[in-house]
């Protein structure tokens, strides 16, 4: 670590190699706002190509490890003496959760008993004003509340949790041991629930990339069921400013929920991708909505998510920056300037990956 700017916090990041722990690793670098210690299991999910650009920058250093292995992370605490801990590191797709729930549990659940469990044993040993100052700032999702019908009011902080997918189960059960573990031993945790986020660096099995880059390829573009389901929208890096807020100026043990007050229906998303990409590459003959294919639904898919972000406003003055129309527009331009990212992360695994999800739909 770069002794320069001691006056800059260290954080230790989890799936800080991830689609938004990477765009959060790269702001807080490129910002100067943080040293980053980037602890990632680098899953398919997971690629160093992603943090590229921060070169040999000598205040971030990217670590292959589990979040789930204590004595790594006890070395870690140990050797860097962080600020915070900003835990994005998890399995993240509802698809994958529905067909290998497992994994899910062992990363979400146990990973994130033992970082908590590491932690605590870390900062109990802080002392005066490092360990007044010490943050657990827990990544969380707004699918734990469940499903919404078209009229119902959007998700509070306070809305009873009802996850619906092996997915959701788990991060609500990772929610409820970060909180269980600020009313227990009094451990200085954050937790934020957050929509669904696009934009740079996301793993094309998502909605947004997988769209983009079907159409690019004049592939069918699958829609889950009626294509109705509602899901709220919020580009990577407003997202990425909240949890920086959050983890400067939000109230211990509290949670904040974060959103882009922005739902959209997924047919709606996926012929607005198929527009943009017929203005900006064009390809003659080819009418992109054309390869729209209604596909059989996903098993329990949640109608609608809407969150209530008012909260975060209110207290922290955090409201979303990006409009969804420059927000799309900005990540296909991102996914075409970028060939040779969406070539290295579509390797033989993840084709694996699409014939298994897509191959008897
Ligand atoms: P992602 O799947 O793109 O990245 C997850 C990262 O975690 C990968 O780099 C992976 O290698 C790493 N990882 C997985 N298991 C690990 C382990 N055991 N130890 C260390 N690292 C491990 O996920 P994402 O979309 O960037 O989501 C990040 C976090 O934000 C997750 O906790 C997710 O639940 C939450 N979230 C995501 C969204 C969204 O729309 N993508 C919305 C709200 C909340
Ligand atoms: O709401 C926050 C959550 O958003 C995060 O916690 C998750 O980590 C993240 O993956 C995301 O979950 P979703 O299931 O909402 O995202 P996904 O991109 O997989 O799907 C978005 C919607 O599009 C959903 O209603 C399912 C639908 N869909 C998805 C795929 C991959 C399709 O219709 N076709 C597809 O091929």
């Amino acid at each position: 670590m770069n002794e320069t700017h001691p006056s800059i916090p260290v954080y230790l990041v989890t799936g800080g190699a991830g689609f938004i722990g990477a765009n959060f690793v790269l702001r807080m670098r490129q910002s100067n706002q943080a040293k980053i210690i980037n602890l990632d299991k680098l899953t398919y999910a997971g690629n160093p190509q992603t943090l590229a650009s921060l070169g040999d920058d000598p205040d971030h250093q990217l670590v292959r490890g589990d979040i789930g292995n204590s004595e790594l992370v006890a070395h870690l605490l140990d050797k860097y003496q962080p600020d915070a801990i900003v835990n994005f590191a998890a399995e993240s797709h509802v698809d994958r959760s529905i067909l290998n729930p497992g994994e899910f549990i062992q990363t979400n659940v146990v990973g994130t008993l033992n970082l908590l469990q590491t932690t605590r044993a870390y900062w109990e040993r802080l002392t005066g004003d490092k360990k007044e100052r010490f943050r657990f700032l827990h990544v969380s999702t707004d699918e734990v509340y469940g499903s919404l019908s078209p009229t119902d009011p959007a998700f509070r902080e306070d809305t009873p949790y009802a996850p619906n997918s092996p997915y959701a189960a788990s991060k609500a059960s990772s929610d409820h041991l970060v909180r269980a573990y600020f009313h227990t031993y009094g451990m200085p945790v954050l937790t934020t629930n957050c929509s669904n986020n696009y934009g740079p660096y996301q793993f094309p099995e998502k909605l947004i990339p997988l769209i983009i880059l079907n159409a690019l390829q004049g592939k069918p573009l699958p829609v889950y069921g009626d294509g109705q389901n509602v899901r709220d929208w919020l580009y990577v890096t407003d997202h990425c400013d909240a949890i920086a807020l959050v983890l400067n100026k939000g109230k211990l043990g509290e949670t904040y929920n974060i959103g882009g007050i922005n739902e959209k229906t997924n047919i709606t998303v996926v012929q607005t991708i198929c527009e943009i990409l017929d203005k900006l590459s064009p390809k003659e003959g080819l009418d992109r909505k054309s390869l729209i294919t209604y596909v059989t639904d996903r098993l329990g898919h949640d109608r609608r998510y809407a969150i209530d972000c008012n909260k975060i406003d209110r207290e922290l003055g955090w409201k979303p920056k990006e409009s969804f129309e420059t927000g799309l527009e900005q990540t296909v331009k991102w996914y075409l300037a970028n060939p040779e990212w969406v070539e290295a992360v579509q390797s033989g695994a993840y084709q694996t990956w699409i014939n298994q999800n897509y191959g008897d739909r």
